[in-house]
């Protein structure tokens, strides 16, 4: 495994391996990785023959009040849990070097950026297309690999290399979470032992809906309800939202039908976590 901090060094390993004819997969993750980061590493892996995982704190996707300085770091633990999976580079650029002095361009996908996640973090989904756009250019990979843990993300991200044409397939794999049901995050670590055990409300309130799904009801207000008064019990945790969308738009929906996405960001003290389920209907 080789790390790659240079842009132009990345772009001539690719195409040396290009010119042999091998499919290249690209993970792109901000570190402190996680089970969550090393289900989409193993896809990678398995679906392509060059796997590129990309570690980098992107500063354009933090509001200004945001957690860009504490977000955890640690390369060395990273790098050698990439090496054990067989990762052949991780790409590990430095923010000058990819927003230099000037830098000027960014992407927007209008209307899905502002809604679930965006209108609490106005300028995060700007931040994101516009780093995944440039490590798409960098790594050209065939296949990129996210996690449905950010739902809002990988949609976002699937419609922007649909309307600019981008030669890249987006895979996103399920959520991948702690034994008692709380959803892998590199954010977890700010938990204390007591918001830990708080934050589960989140995922309780999911398997909560799932049971109301499952006995019939299709109301989301009578199952958004549900999970609000479920979280609500909670002292420590504190709303942002809780809602049921139609993943083409993200608009709320009445009534549930197969494929609605069940969000919530909620905020355990001061750490705001997310998670989410797709709804399959029994037939
Ligand atoms: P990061 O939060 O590091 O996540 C990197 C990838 O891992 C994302 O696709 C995310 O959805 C996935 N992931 C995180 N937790 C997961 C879990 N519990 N189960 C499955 N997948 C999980 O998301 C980002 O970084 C950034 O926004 C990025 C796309 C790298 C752009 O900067």
């Amino acid at each position: 495994m080789k790390i790659i901090t240079t842009i132009p060094e990345m772009k001539a390993v690719i195409r040396g391996h290009r010119s042999q004819g091998r499919t290249i997969g690209l993970v792109p993750t901000m570190g402190f990785l996680h089970e969550g980061h090393m289900s989409l590493v193993r896809a990678a892996r398995k679906k392509t023959d060059v796997t590129v995982v990309s570690i980098f704190v992107n500063p354009t996707q933090f509001g200004p009040e945001e957690d860009f300085k504490a977000y955890p770091r640690d390369i060395n633990r990273d790098s050698a849990m990439l090496e054990k999976e067989g990762v052949d580079f991780v790409f590990y650029p430095e923010a000058g070097d990819m927003y230099p002095k000037g830098y000027k361009t960014y992407v927007e996908v209008h209307d899905l950026e502002d809604k679930l996640c965006g209108r609490s973090r106005p300028g995060h989904f700007r931040g994101v297309c516009t780093v995944v756009l440039k490590l798409f250019q960098i790594v050209e990979p065939d296949f990129a690999f996210f996690g449905e843990k950010d739902a809002q993300q990988a949609i976002i991200l699937g419609k922007m290399v649909r309307d600019l044409n981008l030669g890249v397939q987006v895979v996103a794999l399920p959520i991948v979470r702690e034994p008692e049901g709380l959803a892998m995050s590199s954010r977890n670590t700010y938990l204390s032992p007591e918001e830990r055990r708080a934050a589960l409300v989140l995922a309780k309130s999911l398997k909560e809906a799932k049971r109301l799904i499952d006995h019939g009801e299709r109301r989301t207000d009578v199952i958004l309800g549900k999970m609000r008064a479920m979280i609500g019990q909670e002292p420590l945790a504190r709303i942002d939202y809780v809602e049921a969308v139609d993943t083409e738009e993200l608009e709320p929906v009445k009534e549930l039908g197969e494929g609605t996405l069940i969000a919530l960001a909620v905020y355990i003290g001061k750490t705001r976590l997310i998670d989410n389920m797709i709804v399959h209907l029994e037939r």
